[in-house]
């Protein structure tokens, strides 16, 4: 069975302080991570060994990496690279966020040079996808999310896909508050799984865990992911407040 993950982008917030104590609120904040269900925080790459530290021995608890380069090694002043990464024992790495598709020009194709290199050095990717306003209201989203897809992911085999992590996050729900209605959501993940099957098979579109990210609260975690094919949400802003995200990695199914 596809795990379920809470998992938290911490973006460019916190200081070293902050967020060590965001995390020793989270500890002291009544929650459970079951079998099956797994906890990972997006952490500034400053702080990544700090918050791995203090998170050791916890079971089911990961680290991300919010970014990594294309290279593995060279010339590229101020970058950091996969191996760097698997270096200090970094679990996952979150790609293709939209802001940084925004912000850093990234595209599909150089997103698929990132999942090849993190793959490649024992690292697993939260592959970001999802479309802005204006393709949702043009009703051309199930395209444009299929296109990310094919151009960043279908190049890999179905062993690399096999447990693979997908956030579906409509740029139009991040950060405003508007989140996707439940329906809106299962909707797309169910197309996203579809998509998958069609190429791979239904066994390892059944074993990708698609996490709905966007103005995922405290208080509509729950229905969202009662949905059958959200499974867990990348978080925001609730992500910074413990007893908000202790109440969403309570919301897991
Ligand atoms: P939000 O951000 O929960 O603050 O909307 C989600 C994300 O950008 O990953």
């Amino acid at each position: 069975m596809r795990q379920q993950i809470a998992a938290a982008n911490w973006k460019m917030n916190l200081s070293l302080a902050e967020a060590e104590s965001l995390i020793d609120q989270l500890i002291a904040t009544p929650h459970a991570v079951k079998a099956g269900q797994e906890v990972v925080f997006g952490v500034p790459f400053p702080y990544l060994i700090n918050i791995k530290n203090k998170l050791a021995g916890k079971a089911h608890v990961y680290i991300a990496a919010q970014n990594c380069y294309t290279q593995k090694s060279g010339a590229y002043t101020g970058e950091v690279s996969a191996p760097m990464l698997k270096s200090i024992g970094v679990d996952y790495v979150i790609l293709g966020h939209s802001e940084r598709r925004e912000y850093f020009q990234e595209d599909n194709a150089m997103l698929a040079v990132k999942v090849d290199i993190c793959l490649d050095n024992g690292l697993k990717p939260i592959f970001c996808c999802g479309e802005p306003l204006s393709v949702r209201e043009a009703g051309e989203q199930n395209a444009y999310v299929e296109k990310q897809l094919r151009e960043s992911l279908f190049h890999l085999t179905a062993e690399q896909l096999k447990g693979f992590v997908i956030a579906y996050e409509p740029i139009w729900a991040i950060g405003t508050g508007k989140t996707a209605s439940n329906e809106q959501a299962q909707e797309m993940h169910a197309h996203i799984r579809s998509v998958l099957g069609a190429q791979y098979g239904p066994e390892i579109a059944d074993s990708i865990s698609i996490l709905y990210g966007g103005s995922v609260k405290a208080n509509n975690a729950k229905e969202i992911f009662a949905q059958p094919d959200v499974d867990g949400g990348l978080v925001g802003g609730a992500s910074l407040v413990a007893a908000d995200f202790a109440a969403i990695i309570n919301s897991l199914k």
